[in-house]
């Protein structure tokens, strides 16, 4: 076990694992970032920020000296660069589990491997794949993705037709792609877990995620899908990160169509936004659940507190003015969370809050009033 007053790396030092390092730092852990952005949200609130590119070999040779443990908040880390820190230190979630999950492409074969569902679709590596899809029966409204480095939506285009698959492809500038047929969705859910080094793992309830423009905008705990479905979510997870032989906190997002079939999206290795409202509604939270997985401390409970939702706050909230904190604080059930970004660019990530009472469903409601007030 590695016990408190240890050194724990953070690769990435963004909103995730500025939340890690303040669970890290209360029970009495340090913890060192590495980000090349001198203004990480992590890097300030951390005993040591190794303001470098996740590339940088000396850095990460620094970085293993330094920390009996490295873990990540970031999916697109360089595998390579989490084998090189794996010959020098301890790295959960491994290499191999990470690079999985980095490219669509590997990640919806791996899943599919695994024997669970996912959307249907069709690899594009050049224009002649799409000439190929105009006979192969291929589903309209579908979205083209970007294979790597696609987040918040970003990277993707609807598309109804061949042409505009074409005309998509251009515009992306990046392939491979994915195109995916487009889901008639009823609902969309994540289950954030932890599996830790001997194997035991752990769930966090399931959320029900609403997405505006393909990024999050808030999550309700308990969800309304049904018992059964949030059951087979829940193990359909704990599959995935069995078959990656997973160690650490990791969440998977699932699509439930019309016809009430659990599909699922995709992978994130690492802690995740819908599980921000364990921070303030579960006995633990996710980011005290990696830290106990990855050094070897049993798990913690899972339990909610709470009925829960979870809003997200994004740059745009900003264009005129700051926010109305003080309407917002009015209400003494919200939790408010900001990041430290000192740029609030539109889409951009600045912060949450959590709003906690008994009846979800009114929490819905006077969640979105508090966070149309804001503005
Ligand atoms: N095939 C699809 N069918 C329906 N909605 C989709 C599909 N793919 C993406 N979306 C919507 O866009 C959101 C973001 O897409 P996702 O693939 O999860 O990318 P990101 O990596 O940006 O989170 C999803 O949560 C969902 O709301
Ligand atoms: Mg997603």
């Amino acid at each position: 076990m590695i016990l408190p007053g240890a050194t724990i790396g953070m690769l990435g030092g963004g909103q995730l694992g500025r939340m890690f390092t303040m669970a890290a730092r209360s029970m009495g852990y340090r913890v060192v970032v590495l980000d090349p952005d001198p203004a990480s949200p992590a890097g300030s609130l951390a005993n040591q920020h190794i303001c470098a590119r996740y590339t940088d070999a000396e850095a990460l040779a620094q970085m293993a000296s330094l920390c009996e443990v490295v873990t990540t908040e970031f999916e697109n880390i360089p595998a390579e660069a989490l084998r090189q820190l794996a010959t020098k230190t301890t790295v959960y979630p491994s290499a191999d589990a990470v690079e999985k999950t980095q490219n669509r492409i590997r990640e919806k074969r791996f899943i599919r491997d695994t024997g669970l569902k996912t959307a249907e679709f069709a690899v594009i590596e050049s224009p002649s794949d799409i000439d190929t899809l105009a006979s192969s029966g291929f589903h309209f409204p579908a979205i083209m993705k970007i294979a790597e480095f696609g987040y918040d939506g970003k990277g993707q285009v609807v598309v109804h037709s061949i042409d505009e698959t074409r005309e998509a492809f251009a515009t992306l500038e990046q392939a491979p792609c994915v195109l995916e047929q487009r889901v008639d969705l009823a609902l969309e859910v994540s289950v954030v877990l932890a599996r830790a080094v001997d194997g035991t793992v752990s769930c966090f309830p399931v959320a029900e995620n609403e997405h505006r423009n393909g990024i999050l905008h808030r999550s309700v705990v308990p969800a309304v899908a049904t018992a059964p479905m949030q059951t087979a979510a829940q193990e359909q997870a704990i599959q995935l990160a069995e078959a990656l032989d997973y160690c650490g906190v990791m969440a998977v997002e699932f699509f439930i169509d019309q016809a009430g079939e659990l599909l699922v999206n995709e992978i994130a290795p690492r802690t995740h936004n819908s599980g921000h409202y364990s921070l303030d509604a579960c006995v633990t939270s996710q980011f005290e659940q990696q830290l106990r997985a990855i050094c070897g401390l049993p798990l913690g409970a899972t339990t909610l507190l709470s009925p829960v939702v979870m809003v997200n706050l994004l740059g745009d909230l900003w264009q005129d003015h700051d926010p109305d904190w003080a309407s917002l604080l009015a209400d003494p059930a919200v939790k408010l969370h900001l990041y430290g970004k000192a740029e609030p660019r539109p889409g951009r990530k600045m912060g949450h809050f959590c709003w906690l009472g008994e009846d979800a469903a009114r929490l819905r409601d006077q969640a979105e009033q508090a966070f149309q007030a804001l503005a």
